[in-house]
């Protein structure tokens, strides 16, 4: 393929969640930002009824059909391309046949949402060769769509969600219960976000993931034979209390974080619009022993790197972000000390674990873009 001559240039970006985690599939708030980490598909019509995809660093060249969409749920890579075009023509959509070239600056594997980023770079890349309007809402229901049945994570909206709406330099309180979404400017002050990752390679990420999930189903469906709530993020501490005793005790535990995560939400979202780092960063601690503790979603890795990074003096908290089970940590550092965080941090976190953590440069950035070439 030619790259000069192609005629959209279209990307969407890996996230990084501030605060909510595993609460998005419970009908909670989270607050995610979209990175200058993305995927980025160079796209033109090719005038058959084929997608002819190819990757600038991976060597593998898969042509789909448009008309056997479904039947590519076995490919590594592009099944999250063939889910996603195949679901966003279920939402009425027109597809024309493209040839498109993929580049993925998210670290696979590492917890900040490269799949979300081919996905709905996909649908925007297709839209845009069909000559139609991106629509970001419609585009992230399609991809969660794509996540869960054509690469078998049971996963909730944000990533998809703020991948397709984020904005540069703001998180987004996104309801995801209502998919109403509020922008937040991030003013940091003094403070920079920091995100690392642990470097372990994990696995069973889809298993673990989707059984925490049914754990907080079992949770509502419990709850709901005694009190009148659509969602788990509905229900009141105090009424969790009350009912402890008829939810097993895993069961109470996962929804006791989930309870409490919302409530750290909104006390985040204040505490970020009065640029009250101090107290941000403590909630990003509270939010990382509930997910250690409570939600047990951290592993050794995760729980080292964060722990160095929160004794360290210019930190004022440091938590896991995204799934958990490897991947990143998302921290609120002084600027005029991030230096000696990042020295500090690899060798606590080299001495405990034997793994070197990898530190990001990047920033809070828009969640799509559409060129013309
Ligand atoms: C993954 C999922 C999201 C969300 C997070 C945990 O990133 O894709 O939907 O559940 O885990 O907050």
């Amino acid at each position: 393929m030619n790259n000069g001559s192609y005629e959209f240039k279209v990307s969407a970006a890996g996230r990084v969640n501030l605060i909510g985690e595993h609460v998005d599939y419970c009908g909670g708030k989270v607050l995610p930002c979209a990175l200058s980490l993305k995927n980025t598909v160079s796209v033109r019509p090719n005038g058959t009824n084929t997608l002819n995809i190819a990757w600038t660093d991976l060597s593998d060249r898969v042509s789909l059909d448009l008309d056997k969409l479904e039947s590519y749920r076995g490919e590594k890579h592009a099944r999250y391309i063939a889910g996603s075009a195949f679901f966003w023509r279920q939402a009425g959509h027109r597809l024309v046949g493209c040839d498109m070239l993929y580049d993925c600056t998210v670290p696979f594997g590492s917890g900040l949402s490269s799949s979300a980023a081919i996905e709905v770079s996909t649908i925007a890349a297709l839209t845009a060769a069909a000559g139609e309007k991106f629509e970001p809402v419609a585009a992230a229901l399609a991809a969660q769509r794509a996540e869960h049945e054509f690469a078998g994570v049971n996963c909730g909206i944000m990533d998809q969600y703020v991948s397709a709406a984020g904005k540069a330099n703001n998180a987004l309180l996104l309801d995801c219960s209502t998919l109403e979404c509020e922008y937040i400017p991030v003013r940091m002050g003094d403070c920079s976000l920091v995100i690392a990752n642990c470097n372990k390679p994990h696995s069973l990420v889809e298993s673990k993931y989707n059984e925490r999930r049914e754990e907080v189903e079992t949770a509502l469906r419990i709850l709901r034979r005694r009190l009148d709530v659509s969602s788990l993020a509905a229900v009141p501490a105090f009424r969790l209390e009350e009912y402890r005793s008829a939810l097993p005790p895993i069961v109470y535990r996962r929804a006791k974080h989930v309870v409490e995560e919302c409530a750290r939400v909104a006390k985040a979202a204040s505490a970020l619009r009065l640029g009250d780092m101090k107290g941000f960063g403590a909630l990003l601690n509270a939010s990382h022993r509930s997910l250690s503790e409570l939600y047990e979603v951290t592993g050794r890795e995760l729980d080292a790197l964060a722990h160095a990074a929160q004794r360290h003096p210019s930190c004022y908290g440091s938590r896991m972000t995204g799934a958990g089970f490897g991947g990143c940590t998302v921290s609120v550092v002084r600027t005029g000390g991030l230096d000696n965080f990042m020295t500090y941090v690899t060798e606590e976190y080299q001495r405990e674990t034997g793994y070197e953590p990898t530190f990001y440069t990047t920033h809070i950035s828009d969640g799509v873009e559409i060129m013309r070439l």
